[in-house]
């Protein structure tokens, strides 16, 4: 893993978005994993803002609420219109979303995998994090090489997402989630952290051990994973000015950053 630390959200998002916008420079027909939730807003604004070429891109999103049609204000799928599908050019046949609407769930999921399949993989992944350690909606005790399936959200993740709706009942249980095996096969991962809320999850994903009960720690098993974080969510974290050292002193060749 890659810990990558500036002082605000804003600075580290855009950081990212370089990344994420190097990728589809050098690759049009990349495959992308995208995240929801208030973390990624950051990100994709800031891919919007650039104007990238996006028409042959394909999108799988990690997740969708069981029970809720696109078209509800809560979806996942209403969330990533709003967000940034309809602020750049991409293709609505390339946008996959779990449908959570679906009458197999089994079905859709085996369905889903396959599509990922079909599409080459996805080349990089992002991620948020839960206050519990979640990835996706892989909720502690997840197994670690889970594919994509329905899942149980705990009381903590209803009560964090409830920001997203009316109120918390109106929260569903259930979800679609790609599994932590699917998101492991990524080819690259960036997962975003910001926020006091996010520092205990962040320092037993980078710094505990592997355990599914912070399904996020299984990415130290991933070969090219970047978390980037801002000030409040490294707060824990115990070797910072190693993590600082390494990213401020790379040779050239291997920097982030550039246009
Ligand atoms: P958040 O959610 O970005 O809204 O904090 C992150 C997550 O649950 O993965």
């Amino acid at each position: 893993m890659e810990i990558i630390i500036q002082p605000t959200a804003a600075v580290a998002s855009g950081i990212a978005a370089r990344l994420v916008a190097r990728l589809l420079r050098e690759k049009p027909s990349a495959v992308l994993g995208l995240a929801t939730g208030n973390t990624p807003r950051m990100l994709y604004q800031e891919l919007a803002r650039r104007k990238l070429e996006w028409s042959k891109v394909t999108t799988f999103d990690l997740d969708e609420y069981v029970g809720l049609p696109p078209e509800h204000p809560g979806s996942y799928y209403q969330f990533m219109r709003e967000n940034l599908f309809r602020h750049v050019n991409v293709t609505p046949a390339n946008i996959h979303v779990p449908d959570g609407m679906t009458k197999d769930i089994p079905g859709f999921c085996a369905h889903y995998e396959q599509a990922i399949r079909a599409a080459g993989g996805i080349d990089l992944q992002v991620l948020g994090i839960g206050s519990d350690g979640h990835i996706g909606f892989n909720e502690p005790t997840s197994s670690l090489s889970s594919r994509t399936r329905i899942k149980t959200l705990t009381a903590q993740t209803r009560r964090d997402n409830s920001k997203f709706f009316e109120c918390e009942a109106d929260v569903p249980h259930h979800v679609i989630t790609m599994g932590i095996g699917t998101i492991l096969e990524a080819r690259q991962i960036v997962l975003l952290a910001f926020g006091e809320q996010k520092a205990q999850a962040i320092a037993q994903a980078v710094e505990g051990p592997i355990s599914a009960m912070c399904p996020a720690s299984v990415l130290q098993l991933h070969p090219d994973t970047k978390v980037f974080l801002d000030e409040a969510a490294s707060r824990l974290l115990t070797k910072v000015d190693y993590y600082r050292w390494v990213y401020d002193n790379k040779p050239d060749w291997q920097k982030t950053s550039g246009p």
